[in-house]
């Protein structure tokens, strides 16, 4: 005889996590408490944290078969596993939520009645909706915070009140729609896909006040507010140049003027030989440049260790060839009388950038 199947999941909850060993329990327990007689499942997407997050899911999933888990191993990035999460996931309606207990579960089927009865896209849980609220953030996070919210408009249409909120629920079909253009960079997902979609989405906001964390820490930093920015620029130029060449070519344009002080230095205030500052200039630009690259450019690949010495040595290697490059280039087309004298110099330094950049990022950067 066979036994009676479980009825389908409806509602496919995702939830990204880094060292949230303490909350896991306590959300599904919540999540049980407010959804009723909808069949749901619960999806963490694990980067492989430290505090044995992964281990505490698959615990629970022994006896709790509606919970699972998608383990990420050498990858790091909230949005990126959001969309694995979600992807992972079967039901028609999929919601994403941290695993911090910050967001209001109680929400949930709320967002769920809307989308089914309203006939919605999407439905944000929203802190600047009516009812909803910051909770307990200091003017100083609630200001840098207005001012995400503000850039947002670089990059979508909707008149979304909370584009920064992590959560949401939407309709299966959304995602796939978004999917060809997401950036999955950063933590803003909810605005990657609105940004990713290539039609206006019809949308509801409804408020939740933001709680105070349950355990654990933020991963909250300065560099996702960069990954932020390289998320919009991926989202304005993307189509054009591979975002990271924006912040690579920018690096590079600011060693010029490292390789210049250097030598001023050394040739001008030292007395050096100029073959002797030049040669020091290059080096130290080129380091400076792998250094910055490494921290900014290549941050969710960053080199440690061992890896940043064979890092540095390739890193200087093809930078070297892209001078000889860049200066060939340049010669031929100033002699050969093709172009004036910027305009060669112009021509080795892009040819010159573009093989620095497109070396790099498979030798040193590359996996
Ligand atoms: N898998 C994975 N990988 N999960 C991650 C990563 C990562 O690299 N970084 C963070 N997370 C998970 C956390 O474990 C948590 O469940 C959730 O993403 C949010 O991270 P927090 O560190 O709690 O961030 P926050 O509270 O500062 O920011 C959140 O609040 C915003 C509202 O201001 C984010 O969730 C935003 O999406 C949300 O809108
Ligand atoms: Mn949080």
């Amino acid at each position: 005889m066979t036994s009676p199947r479980p009825p389908a999941v409806q509602l496919s909850i995702v939830i990204p996590t880094f060292n949230e060993r303490g909350n896991i329990a306590e959300l599904v327990r919540r999540i049980d408490n407010c959804m009723g007689d909808t069949p749901w499942e619960v999806v963490y997407v694990d980067d492989n944290s430290p505090d044995g997050t992964a281990a505490a899911v698959r615990e629970l999933a022994q006896t709790d078969g509606r919970v699972r888990l998608v383990h990420r191993i050498g990858r790091r990035g909230l949005s990126s596993a959001c969309i694995e999460g979600m992807l992972a996931s079967t039901a028609p309606f999929i919601a994403v939520m941290d695993a911090d207990l910050q967001h209001d579960e109680t929400l949930l089927p709320h967002m769920l009645a809307a989308l089914r009865n309203d006939g919605l896209d999407v439905v944000v849980g929203s802190r600047h909706a009516d009812g909803g609220s910051l909770g307990d953030w200091d003017a100083g996070r609630a200001k840098i915070s207005d001012v995400a919210t503000r850039l947002a408009k670089l990059v979508t249409q909707a008149e979304l009140r909370d584009p920064m909120s992590g959560f949401f629920m939407l309709r299966r079909e959304v995602l796939y729609e978004a999917m060809p253009k997401l950036s999955a960079i950063g933590f803003k997902i909810l605005l990657d896909i609105f940004a990713s979609v290539p039609r206006p989405l019809k949308f509801k906001e409804l408020g939740y006040t933001f709680r105070n964390r349950f355990s654990g820490e933020s991963k909250l930093d300065s560099m996702v507010a960069w990954e932020y920015l390289m998320m919009l620029l991926d989202k304005r130029v993307g189509h054009i140049v591979p975002v990271r060449f924006v912040p690579f070519a920018a690096i590079g344009a600011a060693g010029v003027v490292v390789h210049m002080i250097v030598l001023w230095l050394m040739f001008k205030s030292m007395g050096q030989s100029f073959a002797a500052g030049q040669t020091l200039a290059t080096l130290i630009a080129m380091t400076a440049n792998f250094f910055f690259n490494n921290a900014f450019t290549y941050r969710d690949r960053r080199l440690k260790g061992w890896g940043l010495l064979r890092g540095w040595l390739s890193f200087t290697l093809a930078c070297s060839l892209g001078a000889v490059a860049n200066v060939g280039i340049a010669t031929y087309l100033f002699r050969e009388n093709t172009a004036d004298w910027a305009l060669a110099a112009l021509s080795g330094i892009v040819v010159g950038a573009v093989w620095n950049y497109a070396v790099t990022s498979v030798y040193t950067w590359g996996k």
